[in-house]
């Protein structure tokens, strides 16, 4: 049987409450346990733990500048990929016209995540229009195909062998941090009654990351009906509520949007600064020591981030602290604004994820040293 150490143990000077009333002078440093869940502790240093000079080896931040990876291609299976381990795969895709073939994928659950442009997407399970921002949850198995409206951008997160679940919402009760009710699921409309037809039609299928094709005589999303509990659903940025508090700053783990078994994904969203004046104003500096950390930028100001803009990425492995860059900091302590309009994706994940080979200047190699003020 095992059992936490129930209360918090104090030493020298150290503040009562965690991301608040920092002694004089210093900056707070957070480890722990399970991502923000375990059990932490606040130290009180008197420099910033991100004031290194030099880093040698492969552990380190690192950033990626995506909107310089990916060309336009024909099938989500050419799409760029960018981060990978056994339990996830992130990769970057831009449709490059209305796909000529379905997709389904035998490998696990499909996040799309819609960075930029619009597009409808046609599946078993009916249409769906397509919207910057929105989410759409396509359950392994599901044959889909999308017709891009314009320059279309899409993230696509394949949890592995597993399956997305919205996470527990325990004291804040069902209706946050989104109601269930504004997920949306496909329709039978008038546009997917229009692609129906004796059309011939090619299935593209990867499983086990390697690509199958099936021919038909006609078009295999014909569907007339469904009744269940499992379908795609789509949820956009913009009916995601955040959970804030005026006097305390709310760790990342409270903006979880959606959760696989091995990794949760995590939205930030526009919402007002802490008004305490004891409090933190900006992230507090933790170590991941659990996960390696994932950021895709979406829009916005990124408030805790120097020269990070939209389609960028930040990876912040296990194994060191991180924390607000130095502008940021200084900006915290006497915010000139009074919201912020970030939004971002963020992914936790339990095991190290590794970098796909990536052409030459998409990643930023001076990432590393933005923390020097
Ligand atoms: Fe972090």
């Amino acid at each position: 049987m095992k059992r936490w150490i129930p209360f918090p143990r104090v030493e020298g000077r150290a503040s009562r409450q965690a991301h608040a009333d920092l002694p004089e002078g210093t900056f707070e440093r957070e480890m722990s346990k399970e991502g923000f869940y375990g059990p932490a502790t606040q130290m009180y240093h008197t420099h910033p733990p991100t004031g290194w000079t030099d880093w040698e080896g492969p552990l380190r931040p690192r950033a990626f500048d995506l909107t310089k990876l990916a060309a336009p291609t024909q099938s989500p299976w050419q799409a760029a990929d960018v981060l990978a381990n056994a339990s996830l795969r992130l990769r970057v895709w831009r449709p490059a016209e209305r796909m000529d073939h379905l997709v389904r994928n035998g490998d696990g659950d499909e996040l799309l995540f819609v960075h930029e442009g619009r597009g409808d997407l046609f599946c078993d399970f009916g249409h769906l229009e397509l919207r910057d921002g929105d989410y759409v949850m396509l359950p392994r198995g599901t044959l889909w195909r999308i017709e891009p409206g314009g320059q279309t951008t899409l993230l696509l997160i394949e949890a592995t062998n597993d399956s997305y679940r919205l996470p527990e919402r325990g004291l804040v009760g069902q209706q946050a941090i989104f109601d269930p009710g504004v997920l949306d699921t496909p329709r039978i409309d008038d546009a997917f009654r229009a692609q129906k037809g004796e059309t011939p039609s090619r299935v593209v299928i990867k499983r086990r990351n390697t690509l199958s094709t099936v021919r038909f005589p006609f078009n295999p999303l014909d569907a007339v009906g469904w009744h269940g509990t499992l379908a795609p659903v789509r949820l956009n940025w913009r009916d995601i509520r955040p959970i804030t508090s005026h006097r305390f700053h709310v760790p990342p783990s409270a903006h979880t949007t959606f959760v696989a078994g091995r990794f949760v994904v995590c939205t930030f969203c526009p919402r007002p600064f802490e008004t305490d004046p004891g409090v933190l104003k900006v992230p507090f500096f933790h170590n991941n020591d659990d996960y390696d950390e994932m950021i895709f930028y979406h829009r916005g100001e990124f408030f805790s981030r120097d020269n990070i803009r939209p389609g960028m990425v930040t990876l912040h492995p296990a194994g060191f602290t991180h924390g607000p860059h130095p502008k940021a900091l200084a900006a915290g302590a006497k915010p000139a604004r009074t919201e912020t309009d970030e939004v971002a994706v963020m992914i936790d994940a339990r095991d190290a994820l590794d970098v796909a080979p990536l052409r030459e200047g998409v990643e930023w190699s001076g990432y590393v040293d933005s923390w020097k003020s």
